[in-house]
């Protein structure tokens, strides 16, 4: 089994290490850098993982086959310009860091770093997530290997051909968690309008989102045919879904995921003119 460092020991650096564990690496191979005490601390009784100081971040690095690198984007710069002198080993370094792309990442490590970047959601954190993938072209068939297991253990992983598809990932499974709470959101307040107790429809709405997301998972019908399926003539649930498409529903959402991949674009640009020192 390779061995495993973690550079930040923060809420995704510990779910992708509680799945991984789970799913059998183990804990003494695998090392978090962290500055906080209390979480180093933390993690090392959680999982029984070994912890470091983030000041031995480099030296650690030269020892990992694979870095994951789990910062906040706003320190990426610093972080991986301290690790370049480090990766002579040619490990496989990942980025979870949302809108920092490769050309960012291998001018901070080195242009011949085998890199994938990670874009995961929050429902990772119940081993639960969606993760889009991408690799750059210095990244061997057993690294990719090491990458999809390593997110997989949180849930599923896709592959994008090109680098740009990790934008339409985050405008889909990046922030399409928030989506779906919308639309709970909404649900519920409007049956409260109706006169269902505050309570009741909050249970209601969260537990059809999750019997409905169940079908679309286990039945093996497209979600086209999940509706089509529960919508029958005259009834309804017919008359509510004319009334979404009365209101364009489908260009609602082409917009708004339209202008969450200009954004995560447009985040690209700002973070990767980031210097290392700002
Ligand atoms: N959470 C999500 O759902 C999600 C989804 C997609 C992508 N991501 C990406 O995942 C990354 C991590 O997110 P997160 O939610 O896990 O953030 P987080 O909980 O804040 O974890 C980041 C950790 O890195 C530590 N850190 C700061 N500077 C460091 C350094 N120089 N060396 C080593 N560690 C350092 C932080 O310590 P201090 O707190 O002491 O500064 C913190 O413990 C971000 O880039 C984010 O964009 C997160």
């Amino acid at each position: 089994m390779h061995s495993l460092l973690f550079i930040g020991g923060g809420n995704m650096a510990r779910s992708l290490i509680g799945g991984v564990i789970a799913g059998g690496h183990p804990p003494a191979q695998i090392t978090v850098c962290e500055p906080n005490e209390a979480a180093r601390q933390a993690l090392a009784a959680d999982f029984g993982v070994s912890v470091a100081s983030e000041r031995e971040s480099a030296r650690c690095a030269a020892a990992a086959e694979v870095i994951v690198l789990a910062v906040k984007p706003q320190v990426m710069a610093a972080v991986a310009s301290g690790l370049s002198g480090s990766l002579g080993h040619r490990p496989l370094v990942i980025s979870i860091a949302a809108g920092i792309d490769c050309a960012a990442l291998g001018g901070w490590l080195g242009a011949q770093t085998a890199l994938v970047r990670a874009m995961p959601n929050t429902p990772a954190l119940l081993c639960q997530g969606s993760t889009g993938l991408f690799a750059s072209a210095a990244v061997s068939a057993p690294q990719r290997a090491a990458a999809e297991q390593l997110f997989a253990a949180i849930g599923t992983a896709q592959w994008v051909a090109e680098e740009a598809l990790i934008d339409t990932v985050t405008a889909l499974s990046g922030s399409g968690p928030a989506y779906f709470f919308l639309l709970i959101e909404l649900m519920q307040k409007v049956a409260e309008e109706m006169g269902l107790p505050a309570d009741v429809a909050g249970q209601l709405a969260v537990q059809t989102a999750r019997g409905a997301a169940s079908m679309a998972v286990e039945s093996g019908d497209s979600a086209a045919e999940l509706r089509a399926k529960v919508t029958s003539p005259a009834g309804t649930t017919e008359r509510a879904l004319a009334i979404f498409a009365e209101h364009n529903i489908e260009q609602i959402v082409r917009e708004a995921m339209l202008g969450a991949a200009a954004r995560s674009a447009e985040m690209a640009a700002e973070l990767g003119a980031a210097t290392p020192n700002p």
